[in-house]
């Protein structure tokens, strides 16, 4: 017997598709046949995305509609365009993953060097910026039904390895991170009786570019180093968590923190990050 998962029918958008994770998360949907809204801030990045995943889906014959919708999601009015758009073009969504996050301004700083406004803009950029996509998709998921398939709903919200350990130099992420895994449970409780499951998923380090920029390398190394399977998170094994969370084999798992970081959350010995405290 072999078990395929083909999300043929279904509809989903990916917050942030146009770089990194998000476009991996993107791509492996479509590959599964899942048609997508390729979401990003950047109208270049998510037309790559697009033209990237298109190549894939002809030479496979998939039937899956993929598209940019391209919006701020910091902009309550924008973000709100960006995921009723996804919804109406794809008549249905069925499936929602919101990977947009960052460091913030600062980057990474000891704790006692955040200010006010440095913790109110990690907080916006992260959790209020998630909290309220899994809103409107919540209210797209109701409003526009499913798209096809078994009708189960699914929002998949990207959070961090930071949250589940003490996070120096990394406090207003790991905080903010951590405060999306508690509204994904929230959801899960709120929303479970309306067919919609919720679950977060953490990435270990992943050398996107984002992170190339900010990380030296020998950091990473060291990361590696420490690492129970000695080595990085790989973007694609985030794109095949997400098919399996998106399919009927995980229709049973809703809240929760799913962690895809080669037993990074285990490490005994990881070496602090570079602006972080002494
Ligand atoms: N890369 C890692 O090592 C790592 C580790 C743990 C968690 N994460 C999390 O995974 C997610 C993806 O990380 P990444 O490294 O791939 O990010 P990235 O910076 O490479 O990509 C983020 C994408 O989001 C888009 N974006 C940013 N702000 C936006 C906005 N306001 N509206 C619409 N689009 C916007 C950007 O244009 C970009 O295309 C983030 O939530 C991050 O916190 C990453």
């Amino acid at each position: 017997m072999s078990i395929a998962i083909d999300l043929s029918g279904r509809t989903a958008i990916v917050t942030g598709a146009g770089a990194g994770i998000g476009r991996e998360i993107a791509r492996w949907l479509a590959r599964a046949g899942s048609s997508v809204a390729v979401a990003d801030i950047r109208a270049d990045r998510a037309e790559e995305t697009v033209a990237l995943i298109l190549d894939e889906v002809v030479e496979v014959g998939a039937k899956s509609e993929v598209f940019a919708v391209v919006a701020d999601a910091r902009d309550d009015a924008g973000l709100k365009r960006m995921v009723e758009s996804a919804a109406y073009q794809l008549d249905g969504l069925d499936i929602a993953v919101n990977n947009i996050g960052m460091l913030g301004p600062r980057g990474s700083a000891p704790l006692l060097d955040l200010d006010g406004e440095a913790w109110r803009d990690v907080l916006d950029q992260n959790l209020v910026l998630t909290a309220l996509s899994m809103r409107a998709e919540a209210k797209a998921m109701l409003e526009y039904g499913s798209g096809g398939g078994d009708g189960q709903q699914v929002i998949v919200n990207v959070t961090s390895g930071e949250t589940t350990r003490p996070a120096p130099g990394l406090a207003g992420y790991g905080a903010a991170k951590a405060a999306i895994n508690h509204v994904t449970d929230t959801a899960a409780v709120e929303w479970g009786p309306l067919g919609i499951r919720v679950v977060a998923i953490a990435p270990g380090t992943t050398l996107t570019e984002t992170v190339a920029e900010a990380l030296p390398p020998d950091y990473i190394d060291a990361v590696v180093a420490s690492t129970p399977l000695r080595r990085r998170t790989e973007h694609d094994e985030l794109g095949r968590l997400v098919v399996f969370l998106a399919s009927d084999l995980a229709r049973c798992i809703t809240g929760g923190l799913i962690l895809a970081d080669a037993g990074a959350r285990l490490a005994r010995n990881r070496p602090g990050i570079p602006g972080g405290p002494d």
